[in-house]
């Protein structure tokens, strides 16, 4: 599975990519607005940093001007991914981007049939968004075990990106479902790294370490001798 962070904020990628799991990156309106720079700076940025999927949404709403949106956001870097919202005119913007060799993320993913239109419209990745779907008592990650099964039975090449990532728990869920992609905040990548039982047993392990005699501290330095 593939690691994305869903931000915007240049030190969260940063702290994020020098732990060498990063993949790569999806940011939306919402997040650009906060960090309340331009976008083609933030986005020249940060592909300086990232090397794997950058995606950047559009934010006109018709055919050609989502079109129009895209080129100068696909000139920044060979690794930008035009997002585009999963409205009619949004995935005729992604056929004729794909066509025109382009990367697409189809994006406010809510439903299976959604997601079968996306992977028709030649998407590069489908991102459905769990945390929305859960917060309104639906179940997100039944539909991304559900475009998994539809995906597979006709063989399309879509990802499926899952998005609105609230917890570990989404991810080791969609993990076991077999998603290709999870893109998640900053928080929750930190989440992932921990345990208590982690903290308590190196805690452990360290004060051992200091009670020993310099026996140890001995046999370590023979052993690179
Ligand atoms: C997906 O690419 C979106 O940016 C994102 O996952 C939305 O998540 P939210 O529901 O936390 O805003």
């Amino acid at each position: 599975m593939q690691f994305f962070l869903d931000t915007a904020n240049f030190n969260e990628i940063k702290d994020a990519a020098e732990t060498g799991l990063l993949d790569g990156i999806t940011t939306n309106p919402s997040l650009v607005a906060k960090e309340k720079r331009s976008f083609q700076d933030l986005l020249r940025e940060i592909a300086g940093l990232v090397k794997g999927p950058i995606s950047a949404e559009v934010v006109s709403t018709d055919f050609a001007g989502m079109v129009k949106e895209a080129q100068p956001l696909a000139a920044i870097a060979p690794n930008i991914v035009i997002k585009v919202p999963l409205t009619p005119d949004g995935l005729r913007a992604c056929q004729a981007l794909s066509r025109e060799g382009k990367k697409v993320n189809v994006t406010l993913c809510f439903s299976a049939s959604q997601a079968l239109l996306a992977a028709k419209a030649g998407a590069t990745y489908i991102s459905p968004f769990l945390g929305r779907l859960d917060d309104v008592s639906e179940n997100g990650m039944e539909l991304i075990r559900q475009i998994l099964q539809i995906y597979r039975n006709y063989g399309f090449k879509t990802k499926v990106l899952a998005a609105s990532i609230r917890h570990p728990i989404h991810i080791v869920d969609a993990a076991l479902a077999g998603a290709d992609v999870a893109t998640m905040p900053y928080s929750v990548f930190q989440m992932l790294f921990k345990h208590p039982l982690t903290d308590r047993g190196l805690e452990k392990f360290l004060a051992d370490w200091k009670k020993s005699s310099g026996l140890t501290k001995v046999d370590r330095n023979s052993a690179s001798q």
